[in-house]
């Protein structure tokens, strides 16, 4: 009866994700207690409401006494109720915001009115993402303008992205075929346009289509500079030297005026103001954007100055990904 109502209330969508069927059967069950409580209630209001209902001019309503046993008992049985739903559905929360060891990452960069997707060997694509089936993948998400939400639903997924920081994803996706992706956030005029698809392609047939770079290869052969076929970390070691971090900031260890980027990623950090951290892509790209913000103890706050419209959100995930690459 019970798994009878929990199909009969799921939504009609492929399930591609780990996750997918018990977020299906968390909507099925808040559904279905909802409608049970909904009818206990109203049903119970509507049959006072004619038993206890004034029969002649004077009827005196009698003075009632509350019943703390049954008013306890209630209060007790929602809030367990109540929190154990939390509970479940902070389980498969948690699911997709946390990522096993060594997962595929992909950038994300939503903008008016598209999604960009960047791969580790630099290939990018606009509005269709494409990704290995059953691997582990996990988005690093930003926006370079406004507000947008990365919305899948047959990976039962959505995540806003925000200007300025980083967002994560984490899932794998266990049937290849295509799925759709929207816009779930009111970001202007072709929101509703702001569409894409998720591309799920048998392992080897990804490697191929990775390796394909198109025009890229093109313009690395025609001497072309960034995003010219090159992998993200290749990227973002171009613009360590370019943008001169490397002035302050060592790959190998060696003490400069600031952090080395040698082990930097992951690391727990005290900063000057006794908090801890530890060191993770928004840690990275906050550090850019505004150097002063957290300094961790024992540098000079002021020391760098902000890189803060000096680099667009390509630059930035390249530089994230090539500091991460020295951690590993
Ligand atoms: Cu982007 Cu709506």
């Amino acid at each position: 009866m019970l798994g009878l109502l929990l199909s009969w209330s799921k939504p009609n969508l492929p399930a591609v994700s780990s996750f997918a069927t018990n977020v299906d059967t968390i909507y099925a069950f808040i559904f279905w207690v909802s409608v049970i409580c909904f009818i206990a209630i109203v049903g119970t209001m509507t049959y006072f409401v004619f038993k206890y209902r004034r029969k002649s001019e004077n009827d005196k309503t009698p003075y009632i006494e509350g019943h703390t046993p049954t008013e306890v008992g209630i209060s007790i049985g929602l809030f367990v109720l109540v929190m154990g739903l939390f509970y479940w559905g902070w389980v498969e929360y948690m699911h997709s915001r946390t990522s096993p060891m060594n997962p595929y990452e992909i950038n994300v960069v939503g903008q008016q009115w598209s999604w960009n997707f960047q791969y580790a060997n630099g290939k990018r694509t606009q509005r269709n993402i494409h990704i290995p089936v059953n691997t582990p993948i996990r988005l690093i998400m930003t926006s370079s303008d406004v507000l947008h939400s990365f919305y899948v639903p047959a990976l039962r997924l959505k995540q806003d992205v925000v200007p300025g920081t980083y967002q994560y994803l984490a899932f794998s996706a266990n049937t290849p075929g295509e799925y759709d992706i929207f816009c779930a956030e009111f970001c202007g005029l072709d929101h509703s346009a702001m569409l894409g698809k998720l591309v799920v392609m048998e392992a080897e047939e990804f490697a191929d289509w990775q390796d394909d770079m198109g025009k890229y290869a093109k313009t690395a052969a025609a001497g072309g500079t960034q995003a010219s076929g090159k992998s993200l970390i290749e990227q973002g070691r171009d613009l360590y030297s370019s943008k001169t971090c490397s002035a302050c900031h060592s790959d190998d260890g060696t003490p400069r005026v600031g952090p080395s980027f040698k082990d930097l990623f992951g690391k727990t950090e005290e900063l000057t103001d006794g908090a801890t951290i530890t060191v993770d892509e928004t840690y990275i790209r906050d550090s850019i954007v505004d150097p002063n913000k957290q300094v961790v103890k024992g540098f000079v706050a002021g020391t760098m100055p902000t890189f803060k419209g000096q680099l667009n959100d390509d630059e930035l995930n390249a530089l994230v990904a090539f500091i991460k690459s020295l951690s590993k």
